[in-house]
Parts: C-alpha cells; structure tokens; sequence
C-alpha cells in the first residue's frame, strides 16, 4: 500500500510545492528507498502551481483533474498523468468549487464529500509506493479531505514572526481532523527556506522547536536559489542541481521522513 503524504500549512509561500515535487524527486530521479519507486503527486491547489511546475499549463486542463477525482465524478485512475519521473494528478480553477460541492452534498444526501478523496485512494494504493499531495493555504473542506486521506502530514515552517502562529492553527487543524473523522493521521514540520546567518531564523528556530516539540523533523531545507530555479525550468533539484544544497538538503529531508 502506498505512503500517503499531505504538505499543508495555512500559509503561502513556505514550500508545499516546492517540497512535494522535491521528496518525489529524492524517491524517483534519486532513487531512495529503492529502484522503481512509484510516486504520484497530487496537486490540491486550485491554483495549479504543482501542475505549471510539471510543465502543464492549468489552463489547458478540461475535466480529468483533481476536481473530478475529490468530488467523485471521475474514476482516479483517469485523471493521472504519467510524466518522466513520476505520475500527476493536475488541478485547475475548478478546484475551487470542491469545498461548496461537499457543502451541497452533505445538505442534499448527508454524505461527507471530504471523505471521497480517501475511498478514491483506495483504488489505486497499490499501484504507488508514495503518493504525496500539494494543498492550497485555506482552512476549509478541501483541506480536511487531504488531511483525512494522508498517513502522514508535513508542515513546512519558514522562519518568521508570524510563523509559530500559523504553525499552532496547523496542528490545531490536524487534530480536530483526527478527532471528527476518527482517523490517525500523524504529522512532522520541518523548516524551510532557513538561513543559519540570520538571527531571526536562529530565533524562530527555537520558538519553533517548542511548539512542535518532537514532531520537528532534524533536517533544515536551507535557502539556495536552485531550489527556485528548477522549479522555473520544469525540474526538480535532483535533476537541475544534483550538487546544490538544496538536492543535499531535500535528499537528508526525504531520507528522514522514510526512517519514521
Ligand atoms: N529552499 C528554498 N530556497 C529558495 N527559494 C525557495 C526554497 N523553497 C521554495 N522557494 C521559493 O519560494 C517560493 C514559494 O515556494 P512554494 O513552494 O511555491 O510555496 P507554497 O507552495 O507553500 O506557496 C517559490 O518562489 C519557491 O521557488
Ligand atoms: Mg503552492
């Protein structure tokens, strides 16, 4: 049965994309844990930036997209895409409908459409090894169905006044998840974007450290522009920087998440 993996955090622009694409490159382009590791990726943002970072224009997509697959009209096993290193799920604007759909579903039938997603990965949680899913930065329903699918739910932290706030909601998030859906997801933050030199990341580190306890993964994803650059050529950091800190870093990151 495949890991299921969910990046989530409340805020924009911490590196759900960024990580989601970079731990499926340390299973398929490095080939950690193994040959031949099956990894999809699923993009939950109506935004689409998972999809524009496969080299897919979101725009273009007409049905067979995240949308049908967490509503229930399409079969997920017609809505993946099979690139060069691992498998996709795209989304485009549609995306945003979902959490209104569950909303008139539930009203209509009493059915929670959060739990869609989950009986949809059912059907192909043989298929994978890995399957990790990007996620939008909204607290709302199309949120809890990813967090209720995943086995495992990783909150990148970038280093900032602010951040342990956001982390806090996170954690709170997850655990009421947990609670109404009876299910056992389990989560790990790591940081992201860290630069070692700033006293403010140093102090975040600390503040950060004592709100998630030991759930706080040991790997520190540093700063590095390749990180930003491979995303701008189609690629994930083990293809456009091998060498880089960040394919270092990323690797170290999907190494640990694996040994939990
Ligand atoms: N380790 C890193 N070093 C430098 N830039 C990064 C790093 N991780 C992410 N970025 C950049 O930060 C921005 C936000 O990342 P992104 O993954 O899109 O965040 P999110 O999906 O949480 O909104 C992007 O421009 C990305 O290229
Ligand atoms: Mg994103």
């Amino acid at each position: 049965m495949a890991t299921v993996y969910s990046l989530a955090s409340l805020k924009g622009g911490v590196s759900k994309t960024t990580a989601t694409i970079n731990i499926g490159g340390a299973f398929t382009t490095m080939g950690l844990a193994g040959a031949n590791k099956k990894v999809l990726l699923i993009d939950l943002d109506p935004s689409g930036n998972l999809t524009a970072n496969c080299g897919i224009n979101p725009a273009s997509l007409n049905k067979n997209t995240s949308y049908e697959v967490v509503v229930g009209t399409k079969a997920i096993k017609d809505c993946i895409i099979k690139l060069e290193h691992f498998d996709l799920i795209p989304a485009n604007a549609d995306l945003a409908n979902a959490p209104a759909d569950f909303l008139t579903m539930y009203n209509k039938s009493g059915k929670q459409g959060e739990k869609i997603l989950s009986q949809q990965l059912w059907d192909i949680g043989n298929d994978y090894d890995v399957i990790i899913q990007d996620n939008q930065p909204s607290w709302n329903k199309l949120l809890f169905s990813s967090l209720i699918s995943a086995d495992m739910v990783l909150v990148p932290v970038q280093p900032a006044f602010f951040s342990v706030i956001g982390l806090n909601e996170m954690i709170k998030t997850i655990k009421e998840v947990k609670e109404n859906f009876d299910n056992d997801v389990d989560y790990r933050v790591f940081l992201s974007m860290f630069d070692e030199r700033r006293v403010l990341d140093r102090e975040s580190l600390e503040i950060i450290k004592k709100e998630a306890g030991d759930r706080l993964l040991k790997t520190k994803i540093r700063n590095n522009i390749s990180v930003s650059e491979a995303s701008g050529n189609y690629q994930n950091i083990f293809q456009y920087a091998p060498q880089s800190i960040g394919a270092e870093d990323y690797l170290n990151l999907a190494k640990e998440i694996v040994g939990i």
